[in-house]
């Protein structure tokens, strides 16, 4: 008789052990958020993995969304493309010589889509234009990452994602005059030195 009692007082402990622990981990986390310092800051240390986290989400519903691109790329697209993009992008993302002033200083940072990256690969040239697309038209949640959807005609979207996929080819001489333009503009919005050449900041 008494084996029955001791099991079911012991199943009551671990009902109410578990169902105490919920506000005991909701204290917690108050109390962490509240008092422990959580990363706030642009240079605080992120928390563990929160990459990873953040893009796994990120990679899924762009997959799910896809869309095929309307077209295939003209050069007056890419003409196009760079128009828009040194109006409404350079100014995070950078151009193919001179870097954003703040980019790296955000957080999480804008990438310098004409940068190599350490494995080789410059910018976003390694996805393909609809996933750019996705990005451009939706924004990055939580990022400084706009969305473009009100701002840009598709075309614009599709002219501009495709610029970016090809940053490791080479500029043709109509990319590089409207880049060489803004960066001129730029250098002097920011009153950087007007004659000086080459990325900014120096890499
Ligand atoms: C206000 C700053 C800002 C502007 C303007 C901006 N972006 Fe971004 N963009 C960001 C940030 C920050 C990220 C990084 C998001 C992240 O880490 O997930 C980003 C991410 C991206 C990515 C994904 C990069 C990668 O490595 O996967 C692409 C592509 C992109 N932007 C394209 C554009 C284009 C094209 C424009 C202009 C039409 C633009 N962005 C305008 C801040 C900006």
């Amino acid at each position: 008789m008494q084996a029955p009692n001791t099991s079911g007082r012991a199943a009551w402990f671990a009902l109410l052990g578990f169902l105490l622990a919920f506000p005991c981990m909701a204290g917690a986390i108050y109390l962490y958020i509240r008092y422990g310092n959580p990363p706030v800051a642009t240079a605080d240390h992120p928390f563990p993995d929160e990459k990873t986290i953040v893009h796994i989400p990120l990679h899924a519903r762009i997959h799910r969304d896809l869309v095929t691109p309307p077209t295939t790329p003209e050069a007056h697209d890419l003409v196009a493309g760079a128009q828009v993009y040194v109006e409404h992008c350079a100014i995070c993302h950078g151009s193919p010589h001179l870097d954003s002033s703040f980019g790296k200083w955000e957080y999480p940072t804008s990438p310098q889509l004409w940068r190599k990256h350490k494995d080789g690969v410059v910018g976003v040239s390694d996805d393909a234009p609809n996933v750019s697309y996705w990005k451009v038209e939706n924004g990055i949640r939580l990022t400084g990452m706009p969305s473009f959807q009100h701002i840009l005609s598709n075309d614009q979207m599709w002219q501009v994602s495709f610029l970016v996929a090809q940053a490791d080819h080479p500029l043709s001489p109509q990319i590089s005059a409207i880049f060489d333009a803004a960066d001129t503009r730029r250098r002097q919005d920011e009153g950087l030195p007007t004659t000086a050449s080459g990325v900014h900041p120096t890499p």
